[in-house]
């Protein structure tokens, strides 16, 4: 009996249901649960569980495990747990038991600190059972809110995940959507044409893409199921299993002190010409490694984990190659959530700062540059792990003060020598400062010329800074490996604190 019962619950939805998910280009439940986990690891909990419906007919469609496979098992021999809706079986859709499902392994993971990994594919709310699963779903939302900086919470999306479904992956720590077969959204194509008479296609409302590079929803666009689950194991190998360990170090094959030459030629002589910071970034960390998040979305800022010595970090870094590496709307939305999961998880945070300040325009300020921005500083100044920044090139305005400055608590504060520390840019200050004068000069080019150099002499440079102690140390970019190295070997027993209270109030 148990076998037969144990048998059925491995068919799901049955062989023609399976054969549609295959010709749909999706794995089944349990087949991602078994690519994902380390072989042999997974243990099965729940299996035997049905629906308790008596509406509709359901009482004569009984699949054991009620569309969701539920249990625990080792990533790298890390303990994970992890729920795959089966969309085989009433189309994943959620009902009562199928949120308990889910609910007990949260709990679990709660309890005994370990990440939990949620593979959605549903229809969303089961329809037959009304308001007991949107009940199920907001169960789940709790336990995901009460998660939150307790144990990381990743979610791949690998096909429908739609209506109040996505507040679930919404508030977890990472969504990794594949491309084609995942989508997200409120409110679909049919309803958006009916209300606001506006034509769209799945894929451009939600899809893998559109959650990437333009709602910021997503973190990892992954080109099929087995990618994004790749995907998952490496992004917990920088992590740790909760918040109260330490993220996994290994032993570094790259050198501590590896002195990296090219760095000293990297920044252009030109303080307008655009270089790549992830040149600096592969140039600096362990084997050149450096594992991007959220790639498509802001790139003006680039956010991800890499290895200094063995041991994680989260790195923040302007852009130069894009935008000037400008701070706007999306981009400090992008790095204030990054910094926070860094923060509640223990991950030290290096920062390379190359910043002229943040966007002007009238739809950034309409678009409320103002508060997130502050989330950005708020972020930065919040975190208590071990910060170190590096000023490669402009640090201005306030920018300057957001970008992991000395004032908000950072720990060590690098400069290169091509860094240069001000109010604002050598000829927008000079624009200011002597209007009048040059508009009275008789060679107006020359004047401004020469106020601009005399500024730059003056304010385009890191040593202000260094007399100030507000940068520890001007260095040779060609040492950043090791200097940074020897910061967070330093750093590694930090201990800081925020003032007792309830929890702060981030402007949201
Ligand atoms: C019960 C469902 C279901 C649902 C799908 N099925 N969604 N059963 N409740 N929500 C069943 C179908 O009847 C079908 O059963 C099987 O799953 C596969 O569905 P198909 O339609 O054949 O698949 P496909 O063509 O791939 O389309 C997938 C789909 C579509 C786009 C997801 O099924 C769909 O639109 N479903 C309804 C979505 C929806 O409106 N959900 C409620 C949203 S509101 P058989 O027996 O034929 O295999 C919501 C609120 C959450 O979720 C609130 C949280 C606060």
């Amino acid at each position: 009996m148990l076998r037969e019962r144990s048998a059925e619950a491995e068919q799901g939805g049955g062989a023609a249901r399976v054969e549609k998910q295959h010709a749909a280009g999706k794995m089944t439940a349990r087949e991602r649960i078994e690519f994902l986990l380390d072989e042999g690891s997974f243990e099965e909990f729940d299996k035997l569980v049905v629906h308790r419906s008596r509406d509709f007919d359901l009482d004569k469609q009984i699949y054991p495990g009620d569309g969701v496979v539920t249990g625990h098992g080792l990533i790298d021999g890390r303990n994970v747990f992890v729920f795959a809706q089966d969309f085989t079986v009433f189309g994943g859709s959620l009902s009562e038991t199928h949120a308990e499902k889910i609910c007990k392994v949260m709990d679990l993971a709660m309890k005994v600190g370990a990440p939990i990994i949620g593979l959605n594919d549903s229809g969303g709310a089961r329809i037959q059972e009304g308001v007991v699963s949107l009940g199920g779903y907001a169960d789940i939302f709790l336990r995901n809110t009460l998660a939150s900086g307790v144990v990381p919470q990743i979610s791949c999306i690998m096909g429908p995940c739609a209506g109040g479904a996505v507040y679930s992956p919404a508030i977890t720590d990472f969504n990794i959507m594949v491309k084609d077969t995942s989508y997200m959204f409120i409110t679909g194509p049919e309803v958006i044409r009916t209300v606001t008479h506006e034509e769209v296609s799945k894929e451009e409302l939600g899809g893998a893409l559109t959650h990437n590079s333009v709602s910021g929803v997503a973190h990892f666009a992954a080109d099929s199921d087995e990618h994004a689950l790749r995907i998952v194991r490496e992004l917990l190998s920088f992590i740790p299993a909760n918040n109260m360990e330490d993220p996994p170090a290994i032993v570094a094959s790259d050198p501590i002190d590896r002195v990296e030459s090219k760095l000293n030629e990297i920044v252009p002589e030109a303080s307008n010409q655009p270089y790549d910071i992830r040149e600096v970034i592969n140039a600096v960390v362990d084997d050149g490694y450096f594992f991007e998040v959220q790639e498509l979305f802001a790139p003006n800022l680039v956010v991800g984990f890499a290895r200094l010595g063995g041991r994680s970090v989260g790195i923040v870094a302007n852009q130069p190659a894009y935008l000037a590496g400008v701070l706007d709307i999306s981009a400090s939305v992008k790095g204030a959530r990054f910094v926070r999961f860094c923060d509640c998880f223990n991950v030290p945070l290096v920062t390379f700062e190359d910043v002229p300040g943040f966007l002007p325009g009238v739809s950034q300020e309409h678009g409320g540059i103002i508060t997130h921005g502050a989330k950005l500083l708020y972020a930065f100044a919040e975190a208590t792990v071990p910060k170190v920044t590096v000023i490669t090139r402009k640090a201005y305005g306030g920018a300057y003060c957001v970008m992991a400055s000395k004032h908000i608590r950072t720990d060590v504060n690098f400069a290169w020598p091509s860094a240069e520390i001000a109010v604002m840019g050598a000829e927008g200050a000079v624009g200011v400062l002597y209007r009048r004068e040059l508009s009275e000069a008789q060679d107006k080019d020359a004047a401004r010329k020469s106020r601009v150099v005399e500024f730059e002499e003056k304010f385009a440079n890191p040593y202000i800074a260094a007399q100030r102690g507000f940068v520890d140390e001007v260095i040779e970019p060609a040492q950043t490996r090791p200097k940074l190295i020897r910061a967070l070997s330093l750093l590694e027993n930090k201990r800081d604190t925020n003032p007792p209270r309830k929890h702060g109030n981030i402007p949201l």
